[in-house]
């Protein structure tokens, strides 16, 4: 029996068991098939691969062992029955809008989702007859009273970058399943390791796997989890026409990132919770956005979904008089920093602090930007594995000299 599919085996031996088989060379670490085509055994079998009436690999774009391997892994980990890749989380939303909308649908997300996303299905998918509605995040009923008779899918990140604002994963499934829409969740802040939205009810799990699935800030990559069905009716064909394939390398790296998210993922929300209770008192922050303190307004809600963990990502406001001085005192902090990294990417061992207002959320208005509640003077910190002390030294250098 396939090692995904065995159902004895825990979450933990699938993150570093879950492949397709070993090839006749006994490998034991997953091989990396750097290859765009496949030899076919006969015409008779390609006309079948290529007619999707039999299993085999026919061509790079539309599919790779290695890739399969990740896929495979992937959908174990998120307890999901397949999985499709991407070359970028955002490919990966596209993938999902294109398969599963067409002009004149309508779309609910939040107001406080990632730039890119709100860019992409606010303005990008406007442009093909593509509708959509944003939301309050935390407001359940925002989420109700904006369903229409053609909404197809509601859309929602939790925790979101970078304000790590919580949605009820389990009341957006019941919106979305009683309107006959579908509800998709980005799991990329959390990932599969602190929370599994599909056994709260969620239809497809996205991901960008550029963040923790790889660890280490090495490579892109993109994610659906859904039904079988799903993704080979509906994500396989925009694959394979729109090309959004995830590179064997790219997968093959990203494959062996998972197999120890697990204990990262326990190891920076750590580090995280202490970051996080150090600010709060510090006296030049004027407030903390995590998850793990018992001041966020959902935590309670976040510790139930998310395995009684805050997770890796915190963000803070720097105390100012107005927002200009907020972006001065920001940059400040972000240019006094000797130790960690000035980086808008996220899920890193190393830790990774940026500035939302001009790089993630750069492209918003400033009016999207401050109903999504960011701030000139926020600061968002991916925490890595340095030492706790370290963090906190090369954060106060610019804190204490504002
Ligand atoms: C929550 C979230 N979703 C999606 C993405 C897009 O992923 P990618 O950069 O791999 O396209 C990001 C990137 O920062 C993100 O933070």
């Amino acid at each position: 029996m396939p090692f995904d599919k065995d159902p004895d085996l825990h979450r933990d031996t699938l993150a570093v068991r879950a492949a397709v088989p070993r090839t006749p060379y006994g490998e034991n670490s997953e091989a990396l098939f750097l290859t765009s085509g496949y030899v076919q055994p006969s015409a008779e079998a390609a006309a079948r691969r290529f007619a999707g009436d039999e299993d085999g690999y026919t061509y790079g774009r539309y599919g790779n062992p290695t890739v399969s391997s990740f896929e495979q892994r992937l959908a174990a980990l998120e307890g999901a029955e397949a999985c499709i890749s991407t070359a970028s989380g955002m490919s990966a939303i596209l993938m999902m809008c294109m398969g599963l909308l067409q002009s004149g649908d309508h779309v609910i997300c939040s107001h406080s989702m990632f730039g890119s996303t709100i860019k992409l299905i606010g303005s990008d998918l406007a442009k093909f007859g593509v509708q959509s509605s944003f939301v309050s995040q935390t407001d359940v009923s925002a989420w109700a009273a904006a369903v229409k008779p053609n909404t197809k899918l509601l859309f929602a990140e939790t925790p979101t970058n970078p304000l790590t604002d919580v949605c009820d994963i389990r009341a957006l499934a019941d919106i979305a399943h009683n309107a006959g829409a579908l509800l998709a969740v980005d799991n990329c802040f959390a990932t599969p390791a602190l929370q599994r939205p599909m056994a709260l009810g969620a239809d497809i799990v996205m991901h960008s796997g550029t963040k923790y699935l790889d660890g280490q800030g090495r490579v892109m990559a993109g994610a659906l989890c859904a039904s079988q069905e799903m993704v080979t009716k509906t994500f396989l064909p925009v694959l394979k026409s729109g090309g959004m394939t995830l590179a064997p390398f790219n997968a093959w790296v990203v494959l062996k990132g998972l197999e120890t998210l697990e204990i990262r993922m326990q190891a920076q929300s750590a580090r995280a919770l202490a970051l996080a209770q150090w600010l709060q008192v510090h006296p030049g922050v004027a407030r903390v956005h995590y998850p793990g303190l018992s001041s966020h307004p959902q935590h309670e809600l976040a510790m139930a979904q998310q395995s009684n963990c805050g997770g890796a990502v915190l963000s803070f406001e720097v105390k100012a008089s107005d927002a200009d001085q907020a972006r001065q005192r920001a940059f400040h902090v972000l240019d006094s920093l000797k130790t960690l990294s000035l980086s808008t990417n996220l899920g890193d061992t190393k830790t990774l602090c940026a500035h939302p207002a001009s790089t993630s959320h750069g492209r918003l208005t400033e009016a999207q930007r401050q109903i999504a509640g960011v701030s000139q003077g926020l600061i968002r910190v991916a925490v890595g594995l340095e030492h706790i002390t370290d963090i906190q030294t090369d954060l106060d250098r610019g804190l204490s000299s504002l």
